[in-house]
């Protein structure tokens, strides 16, 4: 028989296949990602493809008109009552009758990339743990004495070469009705578990759904939740909620003190932050008009208390050296053991601590930035109450947490408040008059420009948020408010700008009738102590690695999004680089979790990765204490600052 040429774009796959090929059994057999749930029977649509005409000069060959079968009854129909877009093609049903250049689009890969914002590092291949199928089962017969199940499972295998398929008794006890319900062709949700296949779900027919996964940062302050559609990795809605364990105590350690002192405090804590995560999981699916049902799957990251405490494991070992934990790998649970309703075979995967204080939100950072696959010596600071901190590259990983406390959100600090609009999140301070103007959240203008207030609105501006604070205070020391020591000078030598609180001074941020927002000599000190901590940590990892300086920075979660690089350097929370190699990275624990929802090669392969990285516990390490001192200076004692001075 004729071969013809068949070259598939944007792979360039190309190869001969038999004259009457379907274009779907061309791509299987090229190797070329086209999809297909239906398994070719003109039902799910999965397969269009775009075929060329004309001549492709970079590929040398002309595609004639007629180089496809025109439509067959089957395609007509599925044009008929669903409509096919101009130029598109069922690749099951075409044949190849002549050479051809065919493109695949993006929508019709198995393996698609989902598309990222722009801050985020790496691309996510789609490759889910759970997948919808449509099989066609044979019919029993009195000569045949396999079950309708063993039938099933045989099916797969022949017709999606899926091997060593399990089914629990849910999806047993409806099976037969349902394959009789139609006519012998079923949908299937499987799910991939580490001893082959499960089939978690069946529908009659060739059934449409939407089959979802969530992906989860448990912070300690607050709970942050995408839920995703498993075929398309769109996230269908977002939502976050406080985490309710506030009221057994502001930060991570008051609540292993809480589990400490109270009998059954660590179960009580467990219910409150399992309760919340199930109301969450009603509210995203009411958001995008799915049901709990519909959710086969959930990744869940936090860090290494709010991991036992969402397990159930009580955390009081994490509360003193050597910080124990009770299992650091990664788990896989039924979600229904968690109180979490979801589909009723839905699976929970925890991803794993690196360490006692470095935990699978720290997993899901390594994920989401891949310091290991670093060609630069990067530095990465995922910054919360306690920041997480990476050095390495190719040859090596090193991680740690320093405890910087809440000030970066806000807290401990006089005027401080979460970013939210009506809070200052940039500043600068005139070097001559010494007087400050500000922008606010939500607001374009600047406060010396003609309309501010009528722009910021009648809640006024309210306050000042993590980045704002961080500004503030490098401005301060660069136009002389400050010294080096972080005292704020006296009235004498700066005149109105400053006013005296007890004995120390406080600076004048912005006025808006009667309110006054000023950093205070408190202020300082509280966001000198978590600035330090920040920079001891890192510093500790330079030191065990050897190195004096780093070759980047990436600053991770919603504070390092906002934050000015030259700002931070210039307070001198972080070790100087070329400002141009500053970089943020958003939520990476939250998008760390959407990869590892979407790509299950990739959650397996971050487990790997963890295993590899060297933790440095800074708690018992002497010379974070030295660096820390050292760091209560701005920029720092003695640590060199050439790209500031630059
Ligand atoms: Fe389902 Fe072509 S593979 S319509």
């Amino acid at each position: 028989t004729d071969t013809h040429l068949v070259i598939f774009t944007p792979s360039g796959k190309r190869g001969r296949v038999a004259s009457g090929t379907p274009v779907l059994q061309a791509a299987r057999q090229l190797g070329v990602d086209l999809d297909s749930v239906c398994g070719g029977r003109g039902i799910c649509s999965k397969c269009q493809v775009s075929p060329g005409v004309g001549s492709f000069p970079k590929h040398g060959v002309t595609v004639a008109a007629d180089a496809l079968s025109p439509f067959n009854k089957v395609e007509a129909r599925y044009d008929e009552k669903r409509g096919l877009a101009p130029g598109r093609r069922l690749g099951c049903q075409a044949q190849i009758q002549g050479d051809v250049v065919i493109d695949v689009p993006p929508e019709s890969q198995v393996h698609r990339q989902v598309v990222r914002k722009r801050a985020e590092a790496r691309d996510i291949v789609l490759d889910p743990a759970t997948r919808m199928l449509f099989v066609e089962v044979a019919e029993p017969d009195m000569h045949r004495p396999e079950g309708d199940f063993e039938r099933l499972a045989a099916a797969l295998a022949a017709q999606w070469q899926i091997e060593q398929v399990s089914v629990g008794l849910p999806v047993l006890a409806r099976l037969q009705a349902t394959l009789r319900a139609g006519k012998w062709q079923v949908t299937v949700a499987l799910q991939r578990r580490t001893d082959g296949w499960k089939v978690v779900e069946i529908w009659p027919g060739y059934h449409e759904t939407r089959i979802c996964g969530l992906a989860v940062d448990i912070g300690s302050t607050t709970i942050a939740a995408h839920l995703c559609d498993l075929s398309t990795g769109e996230v269908l809605a977002s939502q976050g909620l406080m985490n309710p364990q506030i009221r057994f105590g502001e930060d991570l350690m008051s609540r292993v003190s809480y589990a400490q002192l109270n009998p059954g405090g660590a179960g009580e804590m467990t219910h409150a932050v399992r309760e919340a995560l199930d109301k969450l999981i009603g509210a995203l699916a009411e958001e995008a008009g799915v049901a709990r049902e519909d959710i086969f799957e959930g990744v869940f990251v936090g860090n290494p208390v709010m991991h036992h405490l969402f397990l159930g494991i009580d955390p009081v070992e994490l509360g003193w050296a050597p910080f124990a934990l009770a299992t650091s790998g990664p788990q896989r649970v039924p979600a229904s053991e968690l109180g979490l309703h979801m589909h009723p075979e839905a699976r929970a995967a925890i991803l794993p601590c690196i360490a006692g204080h470095v935990g699978a939100d720290a997993a899901a950072v390594a994920l989401s930035e891949a310091p290991e696959a670093q060609e630069e010596l990067t530095l990465i600071i995922d910054v919360g109450t306690n920041a997480e901190i990476f050095l390495g590259n190719r040859d090596k990983v090193l991680a740690c947490s320093s405890p910087t406390g809440p000030a970066f959100e806000g807290a401990q600090v006089s005027s401080g408040q979460r970013a939210a609009p009506g809070a200052i999140e940039r500043v600068r301070i005139d070097p001559e008059t010494r007087r400050a103007k500000v922008r606010v959240i939500g607001c374009e203008l600047w406060s010396d420009e003609p309309g501010f207030a009528e722009a910021v609105g009648a809640g006024g501006v309210t306050g000042i948020c993590g980045s704002g604070i961080i500004e503030a205070l490098a401005e301060m020391r660069l136009a002389g408010v400050m010294d080096k020591r972080g005292i704020i000078g006296s009235a004498e030598v700066l005149g109105d700008v400053v006013f005296a609180e007890g004995r120390t001074w406080s600076y004048r941020l912005h006025v808006s009738g009667e309110r006054v927002i000023a950093v205070t000599q408190n202020d300082v000190q509280q966001i000198l102590f978590a600035k330090a901590a920040l920079y001891a940590g890192a510093r500790l990892l330079m030191d065990q690695l050897g190195v004096d300086h780093v070759e980047r920075v990436v600053l991770a979660g919603a504070f390092g999004a906002h934050i000015s690089p030259l700002h931070a350097m210039v307070l001198g929370m972080i070790p100087d680089c070329p400002l141009e190699k500053v970089s943020s990275a958003g939520n990476a624990a939250g998008t760390g979790a959407r990869i590892a929802l979407l790509n299950l090669s990739e959650r397996r392969r971050i487990a790997e990765v963890v295993r590899k990285v060297e933790k440095v516990e800074t708690a018992v390490e002497p010379r974070f204490q030295e660096h820390f001192v050292d760091a209560m200076r701005v920029p720092h004692e003695n640590a060199p600052y050439p790209n500031l001075a630059a």
